[in-house]
């Protein structure tokens, strides 16, 4: 793995839902939120293609298999650790970055660069933001394209009492085929635009009871539609277009998505 080493993954000791790859994937491995909408443009891109925050390859891997040239970045060893066995199980090895997204540096430039499953909200300030899209927008080919997601900070969001712990899914662990439950509870700094976000895993024995409780932290900063134009529009983007799903529809209703292209 080639190391592009700039930052440290967090400042804080507070454990992260990014430190255990093989985690991450227990519960993310299967999620395909995205990933058509993401492989289609793949599939269309005339040259290489840069994963930014790619994690353990959700989109990566598929988009190798699929005949692409794909390379990634992320802050997080672990997550990319687990990405790299991956590949490697599936025969390929791709050029890995281990670097923050505001100041990352590969070899090369990019026809398509993707950020997959709301990972630019790990920018927390506007200084990060832009210092985000300008680094890529330095890796983009000449009319390359920056595709990636996050969520509308709409009522249905931000309107829920803060320090509510929410019971978001029960499913069979894919490991043990046991339950186990993942619970939320967020907090909302509604001026400065920060969800603080308590993630709990429960995994469950065979009686029913919990065997071990996995905990982690993050802290987002969420980002509305005419900011966004403005962010790209300060970090030099010639055009883009703010969807509200990944099939494309307007983005206009506040429980919409935000999708977002954005051309060099
Ligand atoms: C929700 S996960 C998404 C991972 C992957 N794109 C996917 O679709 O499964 C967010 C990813 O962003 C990475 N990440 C968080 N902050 C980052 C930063 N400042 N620079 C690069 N990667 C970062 C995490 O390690 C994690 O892999």
């Amino acid at each position: 793995m080639k190391q592009q080493f700039q930052n440290e993954p967090t400042g804080s000791t507070q454990p992260t839902p990014f430190d255990d790859g093989t985690l991450y994937d227990l519960l993310f491995n299967d999620f395909d939120y995205g990933l058509a909408f993401y492989l289609g443009l793949a599939g269309e891109a005339n040259g290489p293609i840069l994963d930014l925050c790619c994690g353990t390859g959700r989109f990566l891997v598929p988009a190798m298999q699929a005949g692409s040239d794909v390379d990634g970045v992320d802050l997080f060893p672990g997550m990319l650790e687990r990405l790299k066995t991956k590949a490697t199980a599936a025969g390929f090895s791709p050029k890995l970055y281990h670097a923050d997204m505001k100041s990352f540096a590969t070899d090369r430039q990019y026809s398509l660069v993707v950020i997959a499953f709301n990972a630019f909200v790990h920018n927390l300030t506007v200084e990060d933001q832009l210092a985000t899209l300008r680094t890529i927008r330095e890796h983009l080919l000449p009319g390359g394209m920056l595709a990636f997601d996050t969520f509308f900070p709409g009522r249905h969001i931000l309107g829920e009492p803060d320090d509510i712990r929410v019971l978001e899914l029960e499913t069979p662990s894919p490991a043990t085929g046991l339950p186990l439950r993942i619970y939320d509870t967020r907090n909302f700094d509604r001026v400065e635009q920060i969800q603080h976000s308590r993630m709990e895993i429960e995994f469950l024995d065979s009686n029913g009871e919990v065997a071990e409780v996995r905990e982690s932290f993050t802290t987002v900063r969420y980002i509305y539609k005419q900011e966004m134009e403005l962010l790209l529009r300060l970090a030099g983007y010639s055009r883009w277009e703010l969807y509200g799903d990944f099939a494309r529809k307007p983005l206009d209703d506040e429980k919409d998505a935000m999708i977002v292209c954005a051309w060099k």
